[in-house]
Formats: C-alpha cells, sequence, structure tokens
C-alpha cells in the first residue's frame, strides 16, 4: 500500500535482461504462459523454486532457529472476516483509483505525473479509494454472509494467535513470533517483474515488547534486518534505509522505516521495518472481545505489548539477490573452444541462496569413473543440491564442480574448482564434503575446519 514510486533509474535494459535469463534458464516464468500468462503473476521455475526456498531458509535461520527470542508459526490465508473489520483493512486498506474515460485504463491516482490519462491521453474519472483485498466465497452460496478475503498481509494470523503462542510456549517478553506466507492484493499497477505482483509471500515477524522500550527495539530491527541483507552477499552501496514521512505511515504504524534496494528501475522498498505499537493487538481484544493481555510476573502488571514488525517480501529479495548477482564478463574458456573471445552471464550469487551447490562430473563415462563419480554424488547430495552430468567435455560448463579423473581411482583424490575465483585444488573425497561445508558457509575453500590441511592451490 502507499509505496513510492522509484526515482532513479539505472542503465536501460537491464531489468529486461534478467528477465530473460530468468525465462531461458528456469528462475521464473510467466503465469499460465500458454494460454498468454495472467497479469502480474508468476511461477518459479526448476532453478527459482531453489533460490526462493534458500532466501526463505536463511531468514528462517537467521530469525527463528538461531535466536532464542522466537517462535515459528503458519497460519491460513483465509481467516475470519472479522479479522479485517478488527485490523481496518476493510476500511483503509486502499489506494487511490481513477479510470480513463476513453480506454478505460485504471491507474493509481498518486502515481501520476499529469491529470491525463498516461495511456491515450484520455480524460481520468475524480479519484476514489480502492480496496486492494480480494474477496471471494467460503462455501457453496455466493451470498454476504460467506464472504472471506485472501490475506493481503500475513501478520494478522501472527496476532490472533497472540495468546496461543504464549499459553503453549510461556515466552516472556520480548519476543518475537515469525511466519513465511503467501499474501494477495489486488494492485491497481503492477509491474517490474516479480516486484509488485498480486500474489506474492511475505517474511513477517512481529516482536513482542514492554511499551516504553519500542523505540529502542525499532532501531534494533532496523539494524538486524539491514545486516541481513549484507550477509547475503548483497552490495551495501545496493541498500538504504528511508524513513516513512507521517502522511506515508500505514494506518497501524507509529512510525516506519524502508530498506530499499537499487532495483534496475531505481530506489524502491524491499522491506519496511514498522512500529505497530499495540495497535493490532487493541483493535483484536476490543473485536473479539478476548482478553489479549500479557501479564508480566515481575511487576505483576497486565498490559497490551508493543509490536515490531519487520516485513520483506520473498519476491523482491530474489530480485535483490538476481539484480545483486547478476554478471556479463569474458568466458574464460571461449577461446579454447571457439578461438574467440565471449561473453556469459555469471549470477554470482551467494553460497547459501545458489540453487545448486556444486556439480558432480566423471571425465569419461569409463565404468569404473562413472562409478566413483556417483558415490560422491550420492553422498554428497545428502546435504545440498547436487547436480550430476557425465556427458562428454562437459565440464567446462561448469564453474563450480567437483571432477572425478583417472587418477582418483589410483590416489582417491578429486580436483574441486571454485566458482568465483575459478582456482582450483585437489583434495581426497573423503575431506570433500568438509571441505563444502567450510565454502558455503562463506569461509575460504583453502581453509579447512580446524584439524584439516591447507591444500595447494592450482590456478587454471
Ligand atoms: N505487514 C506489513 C506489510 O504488509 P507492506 O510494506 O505493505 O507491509 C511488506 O509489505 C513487504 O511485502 C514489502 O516490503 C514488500 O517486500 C512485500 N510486498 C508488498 N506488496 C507487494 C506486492 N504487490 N508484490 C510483491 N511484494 C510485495
Amino acid at each position: 500500500m502507499t509505496e513510492q514510486t522509484p526515482a532513479k533509474v539505472l542503465p536501460e535494459g537491464r531489468m529486461e535482461k534478467i528477465v530473460s535469463l530468468c525465462r531461458r534458464r528456469g528462475f521464473i516464468f510467466p503465469s499460465s504462459e500458454i494460454y498468454g500468462g495472467l497479469s502480474s503473476c508468476w511461477d518459479y521455475g526448476p532453478l527459482g523454486v531453489e533460490l526462493k526456498r534458500n532466501v526463505k531458509e536463511a531468514w528462517w535461520q537467521a530469525m527463528v532457529r538461531e535466536r532464542d527470542d522466537m517462535v515459528g508459526l503458519d497460519t491460513s490465508i483465509l481467516m475470519h472476516p472479522q479479522v479485517w473489520a478488527a485490523s481496518g483493512h476493510l476500511a483503509g486498506f486502499t489506494d487511490p483509483l481513477v479510470e480513463c474515460k476513453n480506454c478505460h485504463l485504471r491507474w493509481r491516482s498518486d502515481e501520476l505525473k499529469e491529470d491525463r490519462c498516461p495511456s491515450c491521453g484520455g480524460e481520468l474519472t475524480e479519484s476514489r479509494q480502492f480496496n486492494l483485498m480480494f474477496k471471494t466465497f467460503m462455501g457453496p452460496v455466493e451470498e454476504d454472509a460467506s464472504v472471506v478475503y485472501l490475506r493481503p498481509e500475513t501478520a494478522q494470523g501472527i496476532f490472533v494467535n497472540f495468546q496461543n503462542v504464549l499459553n503453549t510456549t510461556r515466552k516472556k517478553l520480548p519476543f518475537g513470533i515469525a511466519q513465511i506466507g503467501k499474501a494477495f492484493r489486488n494492485e491497481i499497477t503492477t509491474g517490474n517483474f516479480i516486484f509488485r505482483s498480486r500474489e506474492f509471500e511475505q517474511m513477517e515477524m512481529e516482536f513482542f515488547v514492554k511499551p516504553g522500550t519500542d523505540g529502542e527495539w525499532f532501531k534494533y530491527w532496523l539494524e538486524q534486518r539491514l545486516n541481513w541483507y549484507l550477509k547475503l552477499g548483497i552490495k551495501k552501496e545496493h541498500l538504504h534505509l528511508r524513513e516513512h514521512t507521517q502522511k506515508e505511515l500505514a494506518h497501524y504504524a507509529r512510525s516506519c522505516s524502508d530498506i530499499e534496494y537499487l532495483f534496475p528501475m531505481g530506489w524502491a522498498e524491499l522491506e519496511g521495518v514498522a512500529n505497530r505499537g499495540d495497535f493490532d493487538l487493541t483493535q483484536h481484544a476490543k473485536s473479539s472481545g478476548k482478553g489479549l493481555e500479557y501479564f508480566d510476573d515481575e511487576t505483576k502488571e497486565h498490559f497490551l505489548p508493543c509490536v515490531i514488525e519487520p516485513s520483506a517480501g520473498v519476491d523482491r529479495s530474489v530480485l535483490a539477490v538476481l539484480c545483486d548477482a547478476y554478471a556479463e564478463e569474458p568466458d574464460p574458456s571461449a577461446p579454447l573452444r571457439t578461438g574467440k573471445e565471449e561473453i556469459r552471464v555469471v549470477l554470482h550469487l551467494h553460497p547459501a541462496l545458489a540453487p545448486f551447490k556444486v556439480a558432480v562430473l566423471p571425465l569419461s563415462r569409463r565404468e569404473n569413473l562413472v562409478k566413483v563419480a556417483k558415490e560422491v554424488y550420492t553422498d554428497l547430495r545428502q546435504g545440498w543440491m547436487v547436480s550430476y552430468d557425465d556427458a562428454q567435455s562437459i565440464g567446462r560448463r561448469y564453474r563450480r564442480c567437483v571432477t572425478v579423473d583417472f587418477q582418483s581411482l589410483e590416489d582417491k583424490q578429486v580436483t574441486v574448482r571454485d566458482r568465483d575465483s575459478m582456482n582450483q585444488i585437489r583434495i581426497p573425497i573423503a575431506e570433500l564434503k568438509n571441505t563444502l561445508a567450510a565454502k558455503l558457509a562463506g569461509e575460504d575453500i583453502l581453509v579447512l575446519p580446524p584439524g584439516g590441511k591447507v591444500w595447494k592451490e592450482e590456478r587454471t
């Protein structure tokens, strides 16, 4: 809702290149493509689904598994309609809409630079507030009494379960509840690939704190969340914070700052960190008639906690990761193959996010080599997404790979090549898992975990 239109624009064509790469390599396809596609809906292909899962996994690891003050949740997309009345979404989750009287295209009036239709120049209607929630019917009868909504944010599933979580986990303030899931918004204008669509995924966390400490926790979470993107390799100069003006604040927010990324179309919101105060719990307590107060054992007080909410988009994170990783560089193997210089596209994805961690390649299809290579492959795939390829001379296509050659049969060693440096090391098969684990954890591949030995590096 009410997002700023990106201002600064990067070199033209970069987004188109990324969209085309995603299509060609099987990261992201238009939804229902054989029927001409469905506007602003996207399907993640074989590589995209792995990348997206890795983004969510990295978030869950940092937000839930590595913290003592956090629990997870997975709530339903369809909720009691009263939830949306109480949360203010029925009344206030709107964007201002105008329609062209000539071509009938619809626009967000707050995004228009002129008061005529950007498409045909036609006259526009008066602006009216358009609710972004998708409506549907529960059960076999299509009547007002059975209207339900597809959730426009996952957060409300967390608020309505606050007491359930308190009762079952006995968590003490401050603590958070995290959830990853689909959200739906009938956006008036969509676009910029997966940046703004009508069906998307959110990674949201509601952090419940004692009133009065919310300001400090707000700063804490802003910093934590910015660092999460940096840790995943997003370039520092492509990230910044932008504080919302009073006019921009959502109906529930006391304050809010966006973590913005420099997308190809300009700076735009990747994640919002909001101080929601006690707005949501107050509303649900009133509307449901249930006591949602927290009892503080130490002070013997009952009160409604305040909430700090970092809310990130999965799809926008995937897009930012792809944009940041995209590089065009000279293909070092091209002169050997074709006698000419060629440019290749490389995605320098962080090891934790890369869809495939490694490829296992026997140097030939000889039975004894294939046997060893398949054993290596079977072993590695227990822990990671690994590809196996025994097509002839395929080695050149892979940047990060484990090659099993004839010498491997004698010395039980394999050659490992690093994707980014293209450096090669030869290591015992028995050390392969540890070496890869160290590399994927961001350590230098030449430094093995404690007790390990430093292997000699050979430049290709
Ligand atoms: N619970 C708070 C909330 O939903 P928001 O700023 O409206 O706040 C949070 O949304 C995040 O969800 C955004 O920062 C963005 O990453 C993602 N998001 C929102 N609308 C989106 C859309 N139409 N398409 C893709 N991602 C979207």
